[in-house]
């Protein structure tokens, strides 16, 4: 496991899969029942933009600094401005908050957090950066597939599971049908997150095709940076919703995307299976 988040952190790729996050996490909170937010690949929590990991690309000047100047001129949607807040809270000590850091911003007293990582020092930094003495945020040294069949569904009424893989394995995409199998079939209802890397079009498309054939709500949205003067060794990545919550894919088409592919420079795309 070689793969360092710490070169892509506060990136457009981040941005786009922190704000979709966001005003998912948002949408789940206007029922007042409790929810369990679980990360399967939870990275170490937080970043810190000024390591010499994070200035080697700068990814963050496309990403989170280009959203701050953008938002200078043109007022950003209110759950935009939320997570923007979040990333403010560090963005002076140059740190960039990862997935669970922005959960936690939403997190309300009876809702519940599960966090796995397996790249061992990332881990140490994870258990550091997310301790609490509450015992709302459970963190497990663990396999993210290991963790999906473990915690899934969760105890809570309604739960969440973002999933965020490194990509590192050729077959990654296969081993995230074969999980999402599992997972689908003993918790049908939930609500799953799911970021891939849009590199080789015909393993997106075929990955696409197999969640379209879920008999649930799918929306994929895809999301390119059309400035090919940046440094980063990604031009495109995407979400997929698996049940989203309602009229979420809506806010996202009409309210956080056009704002997004604006400050970003980003083209998007947004497909919905027939069931949505
Ligand atoms: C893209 S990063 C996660 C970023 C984080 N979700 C965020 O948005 O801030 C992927 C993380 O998954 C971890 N990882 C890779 N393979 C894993 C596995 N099989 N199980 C759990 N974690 C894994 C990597 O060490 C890395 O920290």
């Amino acid at each position: 496991m070689n793969y360092k988040h710490h070169f892509h952190a506060g990136g457009f790729s981040d941005v786009f899969k922190h704000v979709v996050l966001s005003y998912t996490l948002e949408k789940l909170q206007e029922k007042n029942t409790s929810l369990t937010y679980v990360d399967t690949h939870a990275g170490r929590g937080q970043y810190y933009l000024g390591s010499s990991d994070a200035k080697k690309l700068k990814e963050y000047v496309f990403g989170i600094d280009a959203l701050f100047n953008y938002s200078k001129h043109f007022t950003a949607p209110k759950t935009i401005q939320h997570y923007m807040d979040t990333v403010d809270k560090t963005k002076s000590n140059f740190i960039y908050p990862g997935s669970p850091k922005i959960a936690e911003a939403f997190m309300r007293e009876a809702d519940r957090m599960i966090l796995s990582e397996l790249q061992p020092d990332e881990y140490k930094f994870l258990k550091d950066n997310m301790y609490r003495q509450d015992k709302q945020i459970a963190i497990h040294h663990m396999d993210a597939y290991a963790a999906m069949k473990a915690f899934l569904p969760p105890k809570t009424p309604r739960g969440i599971a973002m999933i965020d893989p490194s990509f590192e394995k050729r077959n990654e995409f296969l081993m995230l049908e074969h999980v999402l199998m599992h997972s689908f079939k003993h918790w049908r209802q939930g609500h799953y997150l799911i970021w891939y890397p849009i590199k080789d079009k015909k393993n997106v498309a075929r990955f696409q095709q197999f969640l379209f054939g879920l008999s649930a709500e799918v929306v994929c949205i895809d999301f390119f940076i059309k400035n090919l003067a940046i440094t980063t060794n990604l031009m495109g990545c995407g979400m997929a919703l698996i049940n989203s919550p309602w009229k979420l894919p809506e806010l996202l088409f009409d309210e956080a995307l056009p704002y997004l592919g604006a400050a970003l420079q980003a083209e998007w795309r947004m497909q919905r299976s027939l069931d949505s």
